[in-house]
């Protein structure tokens, strides 16, 4: 299917070089997890779907992500579309649940499948993966700083280095509305250079010509008015104090006046986080302030609240790249090789005994030849092997083979587990 992908539990069987085996996702989220669990923040789960109207009101219904990548479908006269983020129903469910009456921040945090009916290409899918956080409940700059720390966090976690974090202030609406009018006017006695694509934005959100990529538009954006000279004083002050806190994390940023993010929610900070690993799709991750939502959403008074989202499948690019996507299944810790009927019975029921007492256990599923099992033993790397046939049962014994040595001894049968974890 378009944009989609499995994942398989070896790495390079997929048919998507990007896309790691199951043991490496395993381990990506193991890492994110305990990442979350130093920074006090803990897992909410939403449902993959969602009415339209909560997204399309959450994200902006002019957004690209809203106007044209929705997977949406209807059912009792409701619509609904596949979520294609996180943020707006991470609040849909803080609002609906009250989770406001606890006090203090809520500090959330999620791993899962998005989707957004994009053209695929590298680090672009239909169906992809985010981990993200999102902490509601407070405007103080330190929410913002901190959760800009937990992201590099994640990061610095896996090893990844040659990245850029991005950080601009959006302000409030309201100086948003006033610079989306100087823009129109700026960009007015250009309309005629511009591409059909841009003449659209500079008409619906003239915002969101500032990320153009096209070479002579940008040469245009250069010289146009900046946001900065239309935030507000207070606003000003708090991305002052979000760029301090940084410098005293030690979080290197640069500044970027024409950062716009492609939802509609946000006020105040927003960032990115790009990798040169990664070619014309360079976002690893983004986020920002999103203070409004809430009230776009239903909610009376505004919530403030400041989150980030980053994507699996370019974070596993980026690992890749600096060689860092290792991550394989153990092996079992034994394979039991079964020479003629009793001896199957015999291993079918041991095997369950021995996974009881913890071990990972390989067995014959498939009454295959002694040979053949002990191939599949060797191909599965087990460390030592559990041979058994009908002398060995008449004994009450096995034979137990270590792999690296080829040294074998016998075990009687009653010894058996201990005999193993001995080893
Ligand atoms: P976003 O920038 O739309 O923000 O997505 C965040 C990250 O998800 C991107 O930087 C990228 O790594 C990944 N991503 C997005 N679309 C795709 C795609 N089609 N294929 C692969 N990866 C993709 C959000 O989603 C906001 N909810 C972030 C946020 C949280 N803001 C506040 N709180």
């Amino acid at each position: 299917m378009k944009g989609t992908f499995d994942v398989l539990p070896d790495t390079g069987t997929s048919r998507d070089s990007d896309i790691p085996g199951s043991a490496q996702w395993l381990d990506a989220e193991a890492r994110i997890r305990e990442v979350m669990r130093r920074f006090n923040v803990r897992e909410i789960r939403t449902p993959i779907f969602e009415p339209t109207g909560l997204i399309a009101r959450g994200i902006g219904a002019l957004t690209d992500v809203v106007s044209k990548e929705m997977f949406a479908f209807e059912r009792e006269g409701v619509d609904y579309v596949l979520r294609p983020e996180n943020t707006a129903p991470v609040m849909r469910a803080y609002l609906q649940h009250n989770l406001a009456q606890i006090g203090g921040v809520q500090k959330l945090s999620y791993i899962g499948p998005f989707f957004r009916a994009e053209q695929p290409q590298k680090g672009r899918y239909r169906q992809f993966h985010q981990f993200g956080a999102e902490y509601i409940g407070s405007e103080d700059p330190r929410s913002d700083a901190e959760m800009i720390a937990l992201m590099m966090a994640v990061y610095e976690a896996f090893g990844i280095t040659g990245m850029r974090l991005r950080l601009n202030t959006l302000g409030s609406p309201d100086s948003r509305a006033a610079y989306r009018d100087a823009l129109r006017q700026y960009f007015a006695p250009h309309v005629g250079a511009l591409t059909e694509t841009s003449r659209q934005r500079l008409d619906k959100n003239p915002l969101r010509l500032l990320d153009t990529k096209v070479e002579h538009e940008r040469a245009l954006v250069a010289e146009a008015p900046r946001l900065t000279e239309f935030v507000s004083e207070d606003d000003h002050a708090h991305y002052g104090e979000v760029k301090r806190l940084l410098d005293g994390l030690g979080i290197a940023f640069v500044e970027d006046p024409l950062l716009v993010r492609g939802l509609d929610y946000y006020t105040r900070t927003t960032f990115e986080l790009e990798s040169d690993k990664l070619g014309a799709q360079s976002a690893l991750a983004g986020g920002g302030r999103y203070d409004l939502l809430a009230v776009e959403i239903g909610a009376k008074k505004p919530v403030p609240a400041v989150g980030f989202a980053a994507g699996f499948e370019r974070l596993f690019i980026a690992l890749h790249a600096e060689h860092l996507a290792d991550a394989q299944y153990a092996a079992p810790d034994v394979a039991l090789v079964a020479l003629g009927e009793r001896a199957a019975d015999w291993a079918f029921r041991t095997a369950q005994d021995l996974r009881a007492a913890g071990l990972a256990v390989a067995t014959d599923l498939k009454g295959r030849s002694m040979k053949a099992q002990m191939r599949e033993a060797n191909r599965q790397n087990a460390p030592l092997v559990l041979i058994v046939g009908d002398h060995e049962l008449d004994q009450n014994e096995v034979v137990l083979k270590q792999m690296d040595t080829g040294e074998q001894r016998t075990v009687a049968d009653a010894d058996l587990i201990a005999a193993i974890q001995g080893i």
